[in-house]
């Protein structure tokens, strides 16, 4: 059994030391010195964490969603002015890091750039992702085997994320890539990156089968899960392994997460993280919800992380709080809901008041993105900054929220 490590006051086995430390650097500063700030607020109780794009991680705007070299150079102060812990929106997913077959077909420049980006700034670096059906090159699951060796995809069920068709690889072909890609991208930014986001988005949405049909449980079977912990653990024992999933505010997809979580542990599987997205909306959860929704996953005894937070205001996301990618642009359609930042702000304060409530499991908060102008959702304004890196009402009330611990 793993024990429940590194739950430590300051979390994650990083000495308090280096957050006092940061707490004392200067830098570039967004907004006037006196102001509060995300990571000062939630100091000693949880990391506040942002994921960054490639143009934060480099300094170059490389034509990012059209912002201005300007721009950009603000939405750096600010990442690490308000942030004390990272995670990379999209350059450590397989297709951007290891677009090619074979051991010269990775691309280290980004990724190199973002891990430098955190440790020059003293901040927790977490690693996204490892194992997932979504931003995956095809050659990963290209091989020689007739699609007869193993179950044809259903249309009504088909894996969504890629669209490969063909012959495919074998079972022990596909655990060898996925050992070598584990190995060499963990082995990489070993001591570094202290959190990885080793399996993403296994668990169906809907229907009776815990596991999405995804073309790792068509080839490898169910078991590529406990695989790719394993193979991680290998390659760094001291990095924490998570676990990360979206729509747990969901019961029936919690419950399978429940299942697929308990299983891992049975089996000795070195998970060691629970990563909830938390890709909601102003109208859903509510506090109830949400905190049911912590208060069941903390029967599972280990940590939880919320992975990727953002609050949709489009009317359009007002119903579900499905993150599919390939669902993603109905959700930031039909305009914003009216008094669109009242309600962002009161969402935003009941979030972090039942964060703070489950605070000895909650050790880290990390939204998705640093503002509403790069957002993946940026039609439905669902971040604390805008789009010119200046604080919505929901900034104020994330401060306001931590006073009430
Ligand atoms: C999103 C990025 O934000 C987008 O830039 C990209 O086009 C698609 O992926 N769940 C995840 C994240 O785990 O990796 C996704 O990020 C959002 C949903």
């Amino acid at each position: 059994m793993i024990a429940p490590l590194k739950i430590s006051r300051a979390g994650l086995g990083v000495p308090i030391g280096i957050l006092t430390a940061l707490l004392l650097t200067t830098g570039a500063s967004a907004r006037p010195d006196k102001s509060p700030t995300l990571k000062g607020a939630y100091k000693g109780q949880f990391y506040v964490g942002v994921a960054i794009n490639r143009a934060i991680a480099t300094g170059e705007t490389m034509g990012f969603g059209n912002r201005t070299m300007e721009l950009m150079k603000q939405d750096i102060a600010l990442t690490k002015e308000q942030f004390n812990q990272i995670s990379p929106e999209n350059d450590l997913k397989w297709s951007l890091i290891h677009p090619r077959e074979g051991a010269d077909g990775y691309d280290f420049r980004a990724a190199d750039a973002y891990v430098n980006f955190g440790l020059k700034n003293h901040m927790v670096i977490v690693g996204h992702t490892l194992v997932w059906h979504g931003q995956t090159p095809n050659w990963v699951f290209a091989g020689t085997a007739p699609e007869a060796d193993t179950p044809v995809q259903t249309p009504a069920a088909p894996a969504r994320g890629f669209g490969f068709r063909g012959p495919r690889t074998t079972r022990a072909e596909l655990l060898q890539r996925m050992r070598d890609h584990i190995h060499t991208v963990v082995g990489r930014y070993k001591g570094k990156i202290k959190v990885w986001d080793v399996v993403n988005e296994a668990i169906s949405d809907g229907g009776p089968n815990v596991l999405r049909d995804s073309l790792w449980v068509q080839i490898i079977g169910p078991d590529f899960i406990d695989k790719a912990f394993e193979y991680a653990h290998e390659a760094d024992p001291d990095a924490i392994l998570r676990y990360n999933d979206y729509g747990l505010e969901n019961p029936e997809k919690r419950q399978k997460l429940i299942t697929l979580i308990k299983g891992l542990q049975a089996r000795k599987v070195p998970v060691m993280a629970i990563g909830t997205q938390t890709h909601v909306s102003v109208s859903s959860p509510s506090v109830e919800e949400e905190d049911r929704t912590l208060t069941d996953l903390e029967t599972l005894g280990l940590p939880i992380h919320i992975t990727e937070l953002d609050v949709n205001s489009a009317e359009g996301g007002q119903r579900s709080n499905g993150a599919d990618v390939a669902n993603n642009a109905a959700t930031t359609q039909g305009g914003l809901v009216n008094d669109a930042d009242q309600r962002l702000a009161h969402q935003y304060a009941n979030l972090f008041q039942v964060f703070l409530k489950h605070k000895k499991a909650v050790k880290v908060v990390t939204l998705w993105g640093i503002n509403d102008g790069v957002s993946w959702r940026s039609e439905g304004k669902p971040l604390l900054f805008d789009g010119n890196d200046q604080p919505k009402p929901a900034f104020d009330a994330v401060i306001q929220a931590a006073k009430s611990k």
